[in-house]
């Protein structure tokens, strides 16, 4: 059985860390990527890529619709390894931390928390007003790992795509799936 996951867009800034992310995951060959792109994501899209949402075609097993409350991931019946939010807005966060299925992001997400299983949101803001610091402590309380792109600024990892890859390595550890994306700390020999 191939590892199963869902990655959520939401309209935070971060479109290229999204697809840069969902190329890495294609490389994986056990990997089927479920993806849901927001509504709002559509502006951030044209924005910062000129792109529409086809933008990520091709990258995932299919795309969900986000307005549509009835795709797999909306029900725990819907096996999967886990779900990823990234990047992950303000507002995407509080309906999460908040338990609002205003779209089917934040629906799966409250599944993956009720069925007990890795929620991994990227939120994308700063500065950090108490709202949102406040939203992410009650969504790590519900069980979800906060983990946003903070990249280190280690010796030869110093351009953004190797950063970007780094980062989708790490999201992958989180989830206990095998990869090979980036090399490890003292494991070079
Ligand atoms: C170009 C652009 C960039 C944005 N960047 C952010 C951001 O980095 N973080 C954030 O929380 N919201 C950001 N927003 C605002 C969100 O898109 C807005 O709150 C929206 O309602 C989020 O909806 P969604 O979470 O359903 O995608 C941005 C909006 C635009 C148009």
């Amino acid at each position: 059985m191939p590892y199963r996951i869902v990655f959520a867009i939401s309209g935070a800034s971060g479109m290229l860390l999204a697809k840069t992310i969902l190329e890495a995951f294609a490389s994986i060959s056990d990997l089927e990527v479920y993806g849901i792109v927001s509504e709002n994501s559509q502006q951030v899209l044209n924005a910062e890529c000129e792109a529409e949402a086809n933008y990520f075609a091709g990258l995932t097993k299919e795309l969900f619709d986000p307005r549509d409350m009835s795709i797999g991931p909306a029900s725990g019946s819907w096996q999967h390894d886990g779900m990823i939010v990234c990047p992950c807005s303000m507002s995407t966060l509080a309906c999460i931390a908040n338990g609002c299925g205003r779209n089917s992001i934040h629906r799966a997400a409250d599944v993956t928390l009720k069925e007990n299983r890795p929620l991994i949101l990227a939120p994308r803001e700063a500065p950090l007003s108490r709202i949102h610091l406040r939203n992410m402590l009650a969504a790590s309380e519900a069980g979800a790992l906060i983990f946003p792109f903070m990249p280190a600024f280690y010796k030869g990892q110093l351009s953004i795509e190797m950063m970007m890859r780094y980062y989708a390595g790490r999201i992958l550890d989180q989830l206990r799936i095998p990869h090979t994306l980036i090399s490890r700390w003292r494991d070079d020999k």
